[in-house]
């Protein structure tokens, strides 16, 4: 707690406070939450902040959206969705209603009475955490605020990111945390695709700077969300998010190696998992798949064991989890040169074509996508490699400039091996296990597909 001086149980003092102590800011704005007349700012409007600026505006709360990507601002404005999770009819009914608008101004931070920030934590080159998005938005907030003011950190990050880094940035003005501005971590869980849960019916947690800030938070959040779950502090809430992750990441980890050493017992692991899925207590179900991908759980662990480097302390589950998982896609190009070989085919020259390159299935978001580093790999040994993704049209990471490819019949045929990385449903699998020569089937996507005439070969 290095800038703060004196931590209480009602405040928090960034600096000695400028008048005497008094609860107006807090009871004015619980007044103007319960009356849904609080104005709350999403800043970051991406798979995290549109979803929860769309669900505060349903709940009748004036939303104002600060993005600096004018083209989402742009395309909200004009009731657009460019997130699959949320309808563009949705949308623009709440934009026609004038309770949710956008802007690239931050100016209009000036008007919130609440702050959500939701902007990227990426790691850096170095695979370091980058900070650098998460302190933009501090001080731009920290620009803007103002007494009576609830802000709140939604991205993922390390234990301590909030009273070290944003906290600091608000101690403006002599603010006094807990009377005058309310300061929150509340991580974000939103599971894009998943049909069953999204922003409302998932629980979320709460940790504050002081009792008064969670206080406040839980007033605004529980009005558009279910069910809130207080935490005893910033700290607790950015590690719940983190054990979430890294109990995904170890688990995932565990049933990749699982499916290695199937492999060479020569038993099918996906029987294996199923079987032991009937266990109705102590078990709990993971698949193996051909890597890692996505914005949380490859990159949240990596804050977390970054964070203990610092304090001496090697996080071992998250090094090996990592390692394992990291080693996949070339376990799925291992597949695929075996199979060929089997054909008396090299993978030099071969035609392959990849099935979903979107990090999972039903979504449009490759980021950190395992097909990406597939289609790196059988590209650097010789592979003619074409995809296929109904999510994503076109293709460009990083050297890679590639446009989706019509999953046809001649498609199919004309290919020398049939690499599932990404099971979106829509895919026509019967269809292709009549017309695939071999198939490397990494999610098990074929298991429903009575006697394809394709060799399938599994993890
Ligand atoms: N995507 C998920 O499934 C998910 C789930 C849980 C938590 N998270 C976490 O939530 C955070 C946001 O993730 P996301 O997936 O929404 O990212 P995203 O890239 O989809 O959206 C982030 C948005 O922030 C904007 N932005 C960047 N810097 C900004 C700034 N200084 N001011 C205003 N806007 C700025 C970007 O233009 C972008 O629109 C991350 O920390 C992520 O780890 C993501």
């Amino acid at each position: 707690m290095s800038s703060c001086l004196l931590l209480t149980a009602d405040c928090c003092l960034l600096s000695p406070p400028r008048r005497s102590i008094h609860t107006v800011p807090k009871t004015e704005l619980l007044g103007k939450i319960e009356r849904r007349e609080a104005v709350v700012s999403v800043v970051g409007l991406g798979y995290v902040g549109l979803p929860l600026a769309v669900e505060f505006a349903k709940e009748g709360y004036t939303v104002i959206g600060v993005d600096v990507a004018e083209d989402k601002v742009n395309l909200l404005n004009a009731g657009q969705s460019y997130i699959p999770d949320i309808s563009s009819d949705e949308l623009a009914k709440l934009v026609k209603s004038g309770k949710l608008s956008a802007t690239i101004d931050f100016s209009a931070l000036e008007k919130a009475d609440a702050i959500s920030i939701c902007v990227p934590t990426p790691l850096g080159k170095s695979k370091d955490p980058d900070m650098s998005y998460v302190i933009a938005a501090a001080e731009q907030v920290a620009a803007y605020a103002h007494k009576g003011m609830l802000i709140v950190l939604e991205s993922t990050t390390y234990p301590g990111t909030t009273d070290e880094l944003v906290m600091p940035r608000l101690a403006k003005n002599g603010f006094v945390v807990g009377e005058d501005v309310f300061i929150c971590f509340s991580p974000e869980r939103i599971d894009p695709g998943n049909p069953t849960y999204h922003v409302r019916n998932t629980p979320k947690v709460i940790g504050g700077i002081t009792p008064a800030c969670v206080e406040v938070a839980l007033a605004l959040y529980s009005k558009a969300i279910d069910q809130v779950v207080p935490v005893s502090s910033t700290r607790a809430a950015e590690m719940v998010k983190l054990l979430e992750n890294t109990f995904r990441l170890v688990n995932i980890g565990l049933v990749n190696e699982m499916a290695v050493m199937c492999d060479k017992l020569d038993v099918n692991v996906w029987e294996v998992i199923d079987a032991a899925s009937t266990k109705p207590f102590g078990f709990m179900t993971f698949y193996p798949g051909p890597g890692l991908g996505g914005h949380c759980i490859p990159i949240d662990p990596l804050y977390l064991s970054w964070k203990l480097k610092a304090l001496n302390y090697n996080a071992k589950f998250i090094e090996l989890a990592s390692a394992i998982n990291s080693d996949m896609p070339l376990y799925v190009i291992d597949k695929v040169i075996d199979a060929l070989n089997e054909e008396r085919k090299s993978v030099k020259g071969s035609k392959i074509l990849i099935m979903g390159v979107a990090y999972k299935r039903d979504i449009n978001d490759i980021r950190e996508s395992p097909a990406l580093d597939v289609i790196r790999l059988l590209q650097e040994r010789g592979a003619d490699v074409s995809y296929n993704d109904p999510y994503i049209p076109d293709l460009a990471h990083e050297g890679l400039a590639m446009k989706s490819v019509d999953l046809s019949v001649d498609a199919v045929q004309a290919s020398d091996c049939i690499v599932i990385v990404t099971d979106h449903t829509i895919y026509d699998y019967a269809m292709v296990g009549a017309n695939a020569r071999i198939i490397v089937d990494s999610r098990n996507a074929m298991k429903k597909v009575q006697s394809p005439t394709a060799t399938v070969v599994l993890l």
